[in-house]
C-alpha cells in the first residue's frame, strides 16, 4: 500500500506542472476562479476585483510609474521593492547622510521624506470599450469623461490581442508620496549585480513608503497640512510562511511581454539585437564601475543609472541563454507552420504567415539600427540640466561623462548599419577623424554649455533617421506595435490562434495593465540532478558575507543577531535549523513592472513581496516555459525581521495587521 502510494506521489511530480502561464485581466478573473480554487486559492473573484465594494485590486498601486507596490495599512503605509525606491533614496542621500548605504528610518511622521514627482495610481476600474469604439465613440471622448469622473483622475484606453479588444482603464493618482524606511543597501540589495537575476538569492528587497491626501482623503500636491491616507482596502500580513506546492497569486502591473511573436523576431531578439545591446553596455558598465570605484561621490552620483544598466544588460543575457537552450525559436517555427497549414483553406488567415515573414525581412534592418541609435546616440544628454550641474558630485563626474561620450559614439559607428548612419555623424567624424575625436568636441561644447547646437543637430539629424524608420517600419517599437501593418497582420494572426489552438488558454501581452498571475511555491531542476529549492535562509546570507567584496558585505547588526540567535518573533525552524526566512521561488508569470507585487496566499494574506525571476527564466517574456520559469519573491517575514530588529522601528508593524497564527 505504502509502496503504491510513493509511485503514485511520484508519478504525480512527473507529470507537467499544469502551466501557471497567464497574465490575467482582473476584471475577467471570474474565467480562471474555477482552476485558481482547484490550485487551492480560497477566496473569490468579487474578492480579487469588484466596482461594488472594497476588493484587492483597492490595496494595488502602479508605484512611479513602472513598479508595483501595495498597501498594508490603515493610515496608507505602502511595501514595494528597494530597487523601486532606489531613485528617491539616493535623492536624499548626500556623502554625509548616505541612506542607500546605512539606511533610513523615520523615527516619527515628522521624519518622512516627501518625493518631488514621485506619484501612485490606484485602479478605479476597467472595462471593455471595444463596441463602444466600434459604434463611433473616440478614445479621447471615453478618457476625457472617465477624467471628469473625479480628483487625481487619469484614464486610458489600451489594446489588448494587438487591437481585437480594446479596454478603458480609470485610476486615481496621489501625487504625495513619503519615503518611511529604507534598509542599507548591504540588505535591500545584496548580492548587488552579482546575485541580480539569480536563485539562490537572499536580496532584502524592500522598501516602506506612506501615501499622503488631502483632510477630505482626496489627491492632493505635496502639502505639510497633508494627512496619511486611508485606504478602502489592505492587505493583512500572514506570517505563517509558505511551503512548496502552495497557492500563490501575484496582483501587479507587468510592463511588457511578447508571447505570441513569430520564430523571426524571436531569432532577431536571441541572435541580433540582444547580443549587440550587451556588447556595449559591457563597454559602458566598464567606465562606470571605474568611476564609481576612484570616488565616493561618484558612487552615489552613478548608483541609480549603474543599476538600470546592469539590470536590463544582464537580464538580456539570461533570455539569450534560455531560448537558446529551450529550442524557442524552433519551437515557436514548428507552432506556426502548424497554424499555416490549417489556416490554407481559410482565406481570412491563409496568408498571414507569410506576409508577417515578409515584413519581417523588410523592417530588421532599419528597426536594428533604431534600437543602436537609441542606445547609443539617444544615451547621451543634449545638455545637462541646471540641476543636474548643481549637484556636487556633478564637476567630478566629468571625465567619466567624457568617456561615455567617446564609447557610445565609437559603438554607434560600429554597430549601425552604414545606411542608416545619419549624414551629420559621417561629416563630424571625417573631419575629426573618428568617432572618438568628434564626440570629444561634442562633449567639450555640451559640457561646458558654451555649444548646444552641435549636439542638438547631430540629435536632429538622427531623430530625422529615426522617423525615416518609423515611417518604414509603421511603427515605433516593435515591441509596443500601434497602428502599422505588422500590427494589422498580428491583429488577424492572434485571431485565427485563437480559432484555431482550443487548448490554450489566451490572455493578452503585459501593457502595464493590472493582471493577475497565480501559481505554486516551487523550486525547479536548475541543471542534470540539480535541484533547487525554492526558500532561502539567514544561514544562507551568513555563508555569503564577506568583508571584502563589496556585494556581499553585510551589517554588523546582521552578524551579532546572528551570533546570538535573537530572532524574535521571526525565527522558524526549516529544515531542522531555526533560522530566519529570506526568498521564496514560486511558478507565477512575471516580468518588469511587477516588482514590488504583492504575493498571496490562498487566503489573499501578503506573504511576500515580488522582486526578480530566474536568469534563464527572463524568456518568459516571449514563451513561458513551466519547467524553468520561476519568479523571486522575498519573505514577508524576512521583511518584519528587518524592520523590527535592523531597523528597530518596530512601531512600524503596530499599524499593520497580521493573520491567524500557525
Ligand atoms: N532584476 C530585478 C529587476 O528587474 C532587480 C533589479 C535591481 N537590482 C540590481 N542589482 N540592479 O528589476
Ligand atoms: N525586477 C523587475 C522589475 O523591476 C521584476 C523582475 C522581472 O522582470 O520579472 O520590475
Amino acid at each position: 500500500m505504502k509502496h503504491t502510494l510513493l509511485t503514485l506521489a511520484a508519478l504525480l511530480c512527473l507529470l507537467p506542472a499544469a502551466a501557471d502561464e497567464g497574465m490575467w485581466l482582473p476584471s475577467l478573473i471570474s474565467e480562471r476562479i474555477d482552476e485558481m480554487r482547484a490550485k487551492g486559492f480560497r477566496l473569490t473573484a468579487e474578492d480579487i476585483y469588484s466596482i461594488n465594494r472594497a476588493s484587492m485590486k483597492d490595496a494595488v498601486v502602479l508605484f512611479d510609474g513602472g513598479c508595483t507596490g501595495e498597501l498594508v495599512s490603515a493610515e496608507g503605509l505602502l511595501l514595494t521593492n528597494h530597487h523601486c525606491g532606489y531613485d528617491a533614496i539616493q535623492r536624499h542621500s548626500t556623502v554625509e547622510h548616505d541612506y542607500l548605504t546605512h539606511g533610513f528610518w523615520a523615527r516619527s511622521r515628522e521624519e518622512e521624506l516627501p518625493n518631488e514627482g514621485l506619484n501612485v495610481r490606484f485602479l478605479v476600474r476597467m472595462e471593455e470599450v471595444t463596441d463602444r469604439l466600434a459604434a463611433g465613440e473616440t478614445a479621447e471622448e471615453l478618457i476625457r469623461a472617465a477624467e471628469a469622473e473625479g480628483k487625481g483622475y487619469h484614464a486610458s484606453v489600451e489594446q489588448m490581442y494587438y487591437g481585437n479588444q480594446q479596454f478603458l482603464f480609470v485610476y486615481r493618482q496621489f501625487d504625495d508620496v513619503r519615503l518611511v524606511a529604507a534598509p542599507p543597501s548591504s540588505i535591500g540589495k545584496f548580492g548587488g549585480d552579482t546575485d541580480n537575476w539569480i536563485w539562490p538569492r537572499h536580496t532584502g528587497d524592500f522598501s516602506v513608503f506612506r501615501i499622503y491626501a488631502s483632510k477630505e482623503n482626496e489627491p492632493a500636491a505635496y502639502s505639510p497640512e497633508n494627512v496619511p491616507f486611508r485606504p478602502e482596502k489592505f492587505f493583512t500580513i500572514s506570517t505563517r510562511g509558505v511551503k512548496e506546492g502552495d497557492f500563490t497569486m501575484i496582483y501587479g502591473f507587468p510592463g511588457n511581454t511578447q508571447e505570441y511573436i513569430l520564430s523571426d523576431a524571436v531569432r532577431y531578439i536571441a541572435e541580433r539585437s540582444d547580443p549587440a545591446k550587451i556588447a556595449i553596455r559591457d563597454g559602458r558598465l566598464e567606465i562606470i564601475r571605474r568611476a564609481q570605484q576612484s570616488d565616493p561621490a561618484l558612487r552615489i552620483h552613478y548608483a541609480s543609472k549603474q543599476a538600470s544598466i546592469a539590470n536590463a544588460w544582464k537580464k538580456w543575457q539570461g533570455e539569450v541563454l534560455g531560448i537558446t537552450r529551450r529550442g524557442t525559436v524552433a519551437s515557436k517555427q514548428a507552432y506556426e507552420e502548424a497554424f499555416d497549414a490549417w489556416a490554407q483553406d481559410k482565406p481570412e488567415y491563409a496568408g498571414v504567415v507569410s506576409a508577417l515573414k515578409a515584413e519581417y525581412a523588410r523592417i530588421m534592418d532599419p528597426y536594428f539600427a533604431r534600437e543602436i541609435t537609441a542606445e547609443t546616440l539617444y544615451a547621451l544628454p543634449a545638455r545637462y540640466t541646471d540641476k543636474e550641474r548643481a549637484e556636487e558630485a556633478f564637476a567630478r563626474s566629468e571625465a567619466a561623462e567624457r568617456a561615455q561620450w567617446e564609447y557610445l559614439l565609437g559603438a554607434y559607428a560600429r554597430y549601425c548599419p552604414e545606411q542608416y548612419q545619419v549624414p551629420e555623424f559621417l561629416r563630424g567624424v571625417a573631419r575629426c577623424g573618428s568617432p572618438e575625436a568628434y564626440a570629444a568636441e561634442l562633449f567639450e561644447g555640451v559640457w561646458s554649455g558654451a555649444d548646444t547646437t552641435s549636439m542638438a543637430s547631430l540629435r536632429g539629424d538622427a531623430k530625422r533617421m529615426l522617423s525615416h524608420v518609423t515611417w518604414l517600419l509603421g511603427t515605433k517599437s516593435l515591441r509596443n506595435l500601434t497602428s502599422s501593418r505588422l500590427n494589422e497582420l498580428y491583429t488577424t494572426y492572434i485571431k485565427g490562434l485563437r480559432e484555431w489552438d482550443r487548448e490554450r488558454a489566451f490572455y493578452p501581452d503585459a501593457n502595464l495593465t493590472l493582471r493577475v498571475a497565480y501559481g505554486t511555491i516551487a523550486g525547479y531542476e536548475y541543471a542534470d540532478g540539480e535541484y533547487h529549492k525554492p526558500q532561502t535562509t539567514l544561514d544562507g546570507i551568513i555563508a555569503k558575507d564577506d568583508p571584502e567584496i563589496y556585494d556581499y558585505d553585510i551589517p554588523q547588526r546582521l552578524r551579532d543577531l546572528y551570533a546570538s540567535k535573537e530572532y524574535g518573533r521571526w525565527g522558524t525552524v526549516i529544515d531542522g535549523r531555526r533560522t530566519v526566512p529570506v526568498c521564496f521561488l514560486a511558478s507565477n508569470h512575471t516580468t518588469g513592472g511587477n516588482s514590488g507585487s504583492p504575493v498571496l496566499n490562498a487566503d489573499g494574506e501578503l506573504v511576500g513581496i515580488n522582486f526578480d525571476r530566474t536568469w534563464r527564466s527572463t524568456m518568459s517574456d516571449i514563451a513561458f516555459d513551466p519547467a524553468i520559469c520561476r519568479n523571486i519573491a522575498v519573505d514577508i517575514r524576512y521583511v518584519l525581521f528587518v524592520i523590527d530588529r535592523v531597523g528597530e522601528a518596530g512601531y512600524l508593524l503596530d499599524e499593520m495587521k497580521f493573520g491567524r497564527k500557525r
